[in-house]
């Protein structure tokens, strides 16, 4: 049981790098002047999909620690990390939520949700070194 919120994490930061990739288009578009393609609906959705993910997982990581070992809050660096990423969750989802029902030509505030997913990625994959070590400590 202590296998399905990993795995299910390992899935969710794939679904992240396809959202940063297609955000990606975007920025070379507006940013770069290059001509690309950028697909906006699915972008949303992915997007979406990826912070629901990391705020279930991050629940059912929780969940599973208190059930598993009747404590949460034990995992030192793995579950600091998990906490640290909740704003930038919530302010890359409102930015992206706005945009999406707000459309205009903007600079700055594509920039900072690019900036602040960039940032949430970067945790989000620093979770596979932190929860290794959680596997090691405490499941092995
Ligand atoms: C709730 C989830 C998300 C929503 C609703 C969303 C929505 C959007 C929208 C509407 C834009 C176009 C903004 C514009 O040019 O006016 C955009 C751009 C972008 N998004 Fe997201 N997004 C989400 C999650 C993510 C994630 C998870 C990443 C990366 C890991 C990401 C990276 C980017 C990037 C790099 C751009 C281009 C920014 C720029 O041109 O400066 N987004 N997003
Ligand atoms: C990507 C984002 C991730 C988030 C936000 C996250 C969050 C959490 C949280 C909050 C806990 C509860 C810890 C505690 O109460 O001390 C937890 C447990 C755990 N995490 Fe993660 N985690 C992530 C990814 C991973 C990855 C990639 C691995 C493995 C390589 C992993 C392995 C574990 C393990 C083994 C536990 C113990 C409970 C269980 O297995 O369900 N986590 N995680």
């Amino acid at each position: 049981m202590l296998w399905f919120h990993p795995v299910l994490m390992g899935i969710t930061n794939l679904i992240g790098f396809y959202a940063a990739y297609l955000g990606m288009e975007r920025f070379l578009s507006q940013h770069m002047g290059l001509r690309t393609q950028f697909l906006w609906k699915r972008h949303v959705f992915v997007g979406w999909t990826a912070m629901i993910l990391w705020l279930g997982g991050m629940l059912g990581g929780l969940a599973m620690a208190r059930y598993v070992w009747q404590v949460s809050f034990v995992t030192g660096d793995h579950y600091e990390t998990a906490f640290a990423m909740v704003p930038f969750i919530l302010f890359g989802a409102a930015t992206g939520f706005y945009m999406d029902r707000k459309k205009a030509r903007r600079k700055l505030l594509p920039l900072m949700h690019a900036v602040c997913n960039l940032v949430l990625l970067s945790m989000a994959l620093y979770q596979f070194s932190t929860g290794w070590q959680v596997i090691k400590d405490f499941v092995l």
